[in-house]
C-alpha cells in the first residue's frame, strides 16, 4: 500500500474534525489526545460532511442528524451494522494513510 501525506499535524486541533481530499475522495482526520484516526469523510446516513461534525466522548458524530461512528474502530454505537470505513494513520508530524 502507497502512504499519502494528508495533513500536517499543526493542522490538527484536538478532537476538531479536519477535511482532507485525496484523489477526489472526501477524508475526515481527528487528532484525540496522542492518536491521529482517518476515516472516510462522507455520512453512512446522506453523505454529509463529516468534517462538519464534533467528537462526543469515543465518537465523531455527523452534525446532520447525529450518526455516530466510534473514533477507534468506525462502527457506530447505536447500529453495529454501519462502520464509517477508517484507514491507517502514521506519524506524528504528518498523518498519512495506507492506500489501498
Ligand atoms: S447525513 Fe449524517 S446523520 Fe444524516
Amino acid at each position: 500500500m502507497n502512504k499519502v501525506a494528508i495533513l500536517s499535524s499543526d493542522a490538527l486541533e484536538d478532537r476538531k474534525p479536519q477535511h482532507a481530499l485525496v484523489a477526489d475522495v472526501d477524508l475526515v482526520a481527528v487528532r484525540f489526545d496522542d492518536e491521529i484516526a482517518v476515516f472516510y469523510g462522507r455520512c453512512l446516513h446522506r453523505g454529509a460532511l463529516m468534517s462538519d461534525g464534533y467528537v462526543s466522548g469515543n465518537s465523531l458524530i455527523c452534525g446532520v442528524h447525529y450518526w455516530d461512528y466510534r473514533m477507534d474502530t468506525g462502527v457506530s454505537e447505536y447500529n453495529n451494522a454501519e462502520a464509517l470505513p477508517k484507514f491507517s494513520a502514521v506519524g506524528k508530524k504528518t498523518a498519512k494513510i495506507l492506500g489501498g
